[in-house]
């Protein structure tokens, strides 16, 4: 059988990333063993209200991925299909947690092969420690006070601490 046209395995590895976590970044560390190269992209829901710009999620990933190399961070406000096909990639990288991941992630990943009958996505269950942790919580936890040192990457965590104006440094 022959190879097809996407010869070097470049991932894209989308989500709201608001603001990305330290499950996210082990979903990185995962793939990167698995794929030649991740892009790592802020992409559109319109079903969440962000708390960070776009800009400052992709700061945030550039920071967090550091020296991790083969992985760099993008933006895209369209469909997640057309950002493939305008960079000439074929997968889409999605962490799976829980059971309760699994309904969203399926929907999402037959609606973008619906849209683009060559892409696949690839699922990566992240590590235990993280089954039970996401963005949405992590800020809600921090507007009201509570501790997620640990949970996010430290220049995140940072930048958490100055959004809701708290010092608890
Ligand atoms: O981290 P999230 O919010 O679960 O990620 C969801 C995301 C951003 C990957 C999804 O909403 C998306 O792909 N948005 C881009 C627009 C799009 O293509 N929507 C159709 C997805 S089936």
């Amino acid at each position: 059988m022959m190879k097809d046209k996407f010869v070097s395995r470049v991932a894209v590895y989308p989500g709201s990333f608001d603001p990305i976590t330290n499950g996210h970044l082990d979903i990185i560390k995962r793939g990167i063993r698995v794929f030649d190269e991740i892009i790592v992209l802020v992409a559109y829901n319109p079903n969440k209200a962000s708390l960070f710009t776009v800009e400052e999620r992709v700061s945030m990933i550039d920071e967090a991925i550091g020296s991790i190399e083969g992985v760099k961070a993008d933006s895209h406000a369209g469909l997640l299909v057309d950002y493939l096909k305008k960079t000439n990639t074929n997968i889409i990288l999605r962490g799976m947690r829980a059971l309760s991941d699994f309904e969203y992630e399926f929907q999402m990943a037959l609606m973008n092969r619906r849209q683009a009958r060559d892409i696949e996505t690839v699922f990566l269950m992240s590590g235990f420690k993280w089954f039970y942790t996401g963005s949405q919580l992590i800020k809600q936890v921090v507007s009201i006070g509570g501790s997620v040192k640990g949970l996010v990457p430290d220049n995140v965590h940072q930048k958490l601490l100055e959004k809701f104006n708290a010092d608890r440094r």
